[in-house]
């Protein structure tokens, strides 16, 4: 069996294209419906029952465009909603949590020294915070929230080289970055500054996204229920935005190209 009825991919405003991206690497038969809400980004600020609204308002509009799965391509409103979301639709809602994990693995055994980036609002939920005790015991983690690269994304100023690098020192300085093994991108917005983590961190530190993991856990999903694209079907990203600005939209698409 195969299905060729897209799937809903949402978060707060830009960084979910990053996941997009991923997909359409990954998935590339699948058709990818992408709503970013940057008219209410950034979610990382308010509060869990808000981000909580906003998410169900989008899922439901997915849900009578007759969708067959939803992936929440932001760590904040997966924290804030995935539950609930899961409770009240059937069809398969795919969420992120900052892969911290697939951090702690890198280690084989041996303790590890882990930065994970991601919003206030995802690092102080309950969820993360479950996450963290699974690992917190053998290893060492930090939680650094970083809502000023959010706004950057937001506000088209990711060439901005002097602005990003003076953000991450803001943020990163006070660590001894030599004795990091891994810093997590807990937040889709991240991906986008990879580079720029990349000049401020030693090379042996390693910068871990959950994208890829998320298009395999989209994969088996989708394969388990029989619901994958059929191999002739040629895919495509279609991206939405609440802010509907032409200057918007340009931005989502040479995200997607970049
Ligand atoms: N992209 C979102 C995430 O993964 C959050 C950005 C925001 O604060 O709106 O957490």
């Amino acid at each position: 069996m195969v299905s060729r009825a897209a799937i809903g991919v949402f978060d707060s405003g830009l960084g979910g294209i990053s996941v997009v991206r991923q997909l359409r690497h990954d998935l590339p038969h699948e058709t990818v419906l992408y709503f970013g809400d940057s008219a209410n980004a950034p979610y990382g600020k308010k509060t869990p029952e808000q981000v909580r609204e906003l998410s169900f308002g989008i899922v439901q509009r997915f849900v009578d465009q007759g969708v067959k799965a939803v992936v929440i391509a932001c760590n904040t409103a997966t924290s804030a909603a995935v539950d609930a979301l899961r409770e009240a639709y059937d069809i398969p809602i795919v969420g992120m949590e900052p892969a911290l994990k697939p951090a702690c693995d890198r280690g084989n055994g041996a303790a590890q020294r882990i930065i994970v980036a991601a919003t206030t609002l995802t690092l102080h939920e309950p969820k993360f915070k479950r996450l963290m005790a699974r690992f917190s015991n053998q290893h060492t983690i930090y939680s650094q929230p970083c809502p000023d690269l959010v706004e950057i994304l937001e506000h088209n100023q990711l060439d901005d080289h002097n602005l990003v690098m003076h953000t991450l020192h803001k943020y990163f300085d006070q660590y001894n970055l030599d004795a990091i093994d891994s810093v997590v991108l807990g937040c889709t917005h991240f991906p986008f500054f990879r580079e720029y983590f990349r000049e401020v961190l030693p090379e042996r530190t390693a910068i871990i996204d959950g994208n890829a993991g998320t298009a395999h856990h989209v994969k088996v999903i989708l394969e388990s229920l029989g619901e994958l694209a059929p191999e002739d079907a040629t895919g495509s990203a279609e991206l939405h935005n609440s802010n509907t600005s032409e200057r918007e939209a340009a931005l989502e698409r040479s995200l997607l190209e970049r």
